[in-house]
């Protein structure tokens, strides 16, 4: 499939450098983008006749696809409830007896095929899903992700002991045979999408033994990992007492070895500074998930001292701690936790109590922006993934994972400015308004088309 887009184009090329076409073009052959400019350069394009033509409206724009770096499929059922309790509470009441309920396929089949649809719709071209500790379900998973064309990372979820009898592996090895059972089948698939990631649920969960067997599959298999980390501080307290010998929550998964740079830690939000520089040595990242650490009360991340820290970020939904399938969503609350630290951090400095820690990356603090968002949702989200190489922008090369947004269309399209106080603007400063619409207003409506790989999936 050969197809040429000509109209406005947005793309991060760095957290804090947006790339705005107003009158461009983006090429795209065999899924790949093979071009990208101003409409001007069209004109010097091989093979330029070749394409299929789209032009976009005025109202339209392309963007990356929105990639969720954290998100617990078998969870979705349970969006919205259980919401007053803090993290193990919350584990313990609704989402173990939940998760349990993953033995059943037929449940399975239901719940995962409608998971899939709603995140490709609100714009989620790549996922990065925790399943269960069930392969029958988990395949189930990985193959309607196939079906309906997402990119996805899949985990089989390991738990070896502090579960509840009724949801726990049966045993280390038990585990590493159903790990290599799930990573084996779905490998065998030969699908470069969809690819299995080791997942330790976290570190209260899993015993060391266990953990440095998954990281020896992670190296075995060439494979991605996945877990949780620093999330709320009952958790934290939990982790020092299950290993003493650890000085930090960090050191107890680096000791694993489980700490690569194609590990994704979900939260981080009580990271000490010493933890930082292993993330940042190690090149491991953080899935920044902002719905789910106010619902939960596990407290405010601060981006942009894991950014100053050099710690790569990328966004999460985590569902169903968040409530929101949306990373646009997830985007808004990511700009009000900064805007909240940021006031709280001012108000500290006028010296009304200490309300933040204090940490050597807090100077000079300004709160994330629009753009920076846009970012994280996309290009932060393939460095924090480890597939910056294929996806995240529209650099040539890469894969066409993309969104067709349309402001014209409900609930941008609610309140207008009048004509007036449109003149004067130029095409990119419109431009940029609309983006500040769709990031602040817009939702899965504005969304008209999403593509994986060129295909279109929505
Ligand atoms: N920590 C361990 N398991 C979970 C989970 O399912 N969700 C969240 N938010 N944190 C966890
Ligand atoms: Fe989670």
């Amino acid at each position: 499939m050969e197809r040429i887009f000509f109209g406005q184009i947005i793309h991060s090329t760095s957290f804090d450098s947006l790339e705005l076409l107003t009158d461009g073009f983006v090429a795209v052959k065999n899924g790949k983008i093979t071009a990208i400019g101003a409409k001007s350069e069209y004109e010097s394009l091989p093979e330029k006749e070749s394409y299929e033509k789209v032009e976009l409206t005025e109202s339209q724009f392309l963007l990356p696809g929105f990639i969720d770096c954290h998100i617990h499929a078998p969870q979705v059922p349970n969006i919205g409830l259980g919401l007053d309790k803090d993290l193990l509470g919350w584990l313990s009441t609704y989402t173990f007896p939940l998760e349990a309920e993953y033995k059943d396929v037929e449940f399975a089949q239901q719940v995962y095929s409608t998971v899939v649809r709603d995140t490709i719709a609100s714009g989620t071209t790549c996922a990065c899903y925790f399943a269960t500790i069930y392969n029958d379900s988990n395949k189930v998973l990985a193959d309607e992700i196939i079906r309906q064309g997402q990119r996805a990372f899949v985990g089989k979820v390991s738990s070896n002991r502090c579960c509840p009898d009724y949801y726990i592996e049966t045993g280390t090895d038990a585990s590493v045979q159903d790990n290599i059972d799930f990573i084996e089948y779905l490998l065998s698939k030969n699908i470069d999408r969809v690819k299995p990631i080791i997942t330790p649920r976290f570190a209260i969960s899993c015993d060391m033994e266990l953990m440095k067997k998954l990281a020896e599959l992670a190296v075995r298999y060439n494979l991605n990992v996945q877990s949780h980390i620093s999330e709320s501080l009952g958790e934290v307290e939990s982790v020092k007492e299950f290993y003493p010998h650890c000085k930090n929550y960090s050191n107890v998964y680096d000791e694993a070895k489980l700490m690569t740079n194609r590990c994704v830690l979900a939260h981080g939000v009580h990271l000490e500074d010493e933890e930082l520089e292993i993330f940042a040595t190690r090149g491991t990242s953080v899935a920044h998930c902002p719905t789910s650490n106010t619902n939960l009360g596990s407290g405010m991340c601060d981006v942009k001292r894991l950014h100053a820290a050099k710690v790569k970020v990328g966004l999460g939904t985590d569902v169903s701690g968040g409530n929101r399938i949306a990373i646009y969503d997830v985007m808004r609350a990511a700009l009000d936790v900064s805007h909240h630290l940021n006031v709280m951090k001012k108000q500290d400095v006028k010296g009304t109590g200490k309300v933040v820690p204090t940490s050597k990356y807090n100077e000079l603090y300004v709160p994330l922006n629009y753009k920076q968002v846009i970012y994280l949702a996309t290009l932060g989200g393939a460095e924090a993934l480890s597939i910056a190489d294929k996806v995240g922008n529209f650099m040539p090369g890469k894969e066409f994972d993309a969104l067709l947004i349309d402001t014209s269309v409900y609930p941008i399209n609610r309140y207008k400015l009048p004509a007036a106080l449109m003149q004067n603007k130029s095409p990119k400063e419109m431009l940029l308004e609309q983006l500040q619409k769709f990031v602040y207003v817009g939702n899965d409506q504005n969304i008209v088309n999403v593509f994986v790989a060129g295909q279109k999936v929505k």
